[in-house]
């Protein structure tokens, strides 16, 4: 008969974007063939009190466990460590707390990316050149680590920071920052953004500007950054994984007593340029029509179920008559 719900995951996204969103349609997918689990997801829309209350709703409510992608780690660090402490395991993924009062954490190597970024900022300029640095949120994990390696890989490139600017990793924040930047900064070669939403008002504040800059982002989103790159608005993005689907699987190894990784760094990937975007574009169409069909499916066998079990009630109700 059909599997009882056994175990309840909440997930606190500190966010709503292109990136989470294609991470929160991973979980959703990956879901669908553990029957024994119900996910539900949360954003905190980039607040930090309402992750603190997304997060203790979640163990008040007697979840299994807690995912968690903190929003800026001083904030959120105490109410992981009072859920964790109580007992209930937690997975900690993209950015980071303070110490390591979790379960397991799953993320990237930020450092390597800004790394990854500043060479192929020296690909674009051969003779090195200006940068403009627009970073992400300032108490947020994966701001620190992508400025650190771009930093000291663009220095050894002979390339000039000549500014930065937090941009919060939201575009409007982004765009506000780069207009002031580039009335002040005349000679500007290239601007490295955290992620792609900033990149892309950076590009778009560039053009208002009537000035041909090259831009670099981070995350590779398909419908944000990766159709930017293809579009010609941004030169190049990287590959920030979600990998939505292994988190839940550690999730039930967890909750399953069976082995996982407490730590897991996802690799990196090569840069998102015009050389491979229309075919990562045309991977994501075949993926999404793969999903679109595993939903049909999954519809269909509730479906059954329902009225399975609705008939099964009726049998049952009549031989009681
Ligand atoms: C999404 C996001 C991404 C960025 C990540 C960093 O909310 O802003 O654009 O890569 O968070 O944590």
């Amino acid at each position: 008969c059909k599997e009882e719900t056994k175990y309840r995951i909440g997930v606190s996204q500190c966010s709503n974007d292109d990136w989470r969103t294609k991470m929160n349609e991973e979980i959703q997918r990956e879901i669908m063939f553990h029957p024994e689990a119900t996910v539900e997801i949360r954003s905190a829309d980039d607040s930090n009190e309402k992750q603190i209350a997304d997060i203790r709703y979640f163990a008040d409510n007697g979840f299994d466990i807690i995912i968690a992608a903190p929003n800026e780690a001083d904030a959120i660090t105490p109410v992981i460590e009072e859920v964790y402490d109580a007992g209930i395991p937690v997975i900690v993924f993209d950015r980071n707390i303070n110490g390591d009062s979790y379960t397991a954490y799953q993320g990237v190597d930020n450092v390597g990316i800004g790394k990854s970024a500043a060479d192929y900022a020296r690909h674009l300029l051969p003779d090195g050149g200006n940068v403009i640095e627009i970073h992400g949120l300032a108490g947020s994990t994966p701001a620190v680590g992508r400025h650190e390696g771009f930093a000291k890989e663009a220095e050894l490139k002979g390339m000039n920071i000549i500014a930065s600017a937090y941009g919060n990793w939201n575009y409007e924040d982004a765009a506000i920052k780069v207009d002031s930047l580039l009335n002040i900064y005349e000679d500007v070669d290239l601007i490295y953004a955290h992620n792609d939403r900033m990149a892309i008002a950076a590009s778009d504040v560039a053009r208002k500007h009537g000035k041909d800059i090259r831009i670099i982002g981070i995350d590779a989103a398909p419908e944000i950054g990766i159709k930017a790159v293809a579009d010609s608005v941004i030169d190049a993005t990287f590959l920030y994984p979600t990998e939505g689907y292994r988190i839940i699987r550690t999730a039930l190894n967890i909750l399953n007593g069976r082995p996982y990784e407490r730590e897991k760094i996802l690799p990196l990937s090569s840069a998102v340029d015009l050389s491979n975007a229309d075919i990562l574009l045309l991977q994501n169409e075949s993926l999404m029509e793969e999903t679109s069909k595993i939903k049909y499916l999954k519809s269909q066998v509730d479906d059954y179920w329902n009225r399975h079990s609705a008939q099964t009630s009726l049998f049952y109700a009549m031989i009681i008559i």
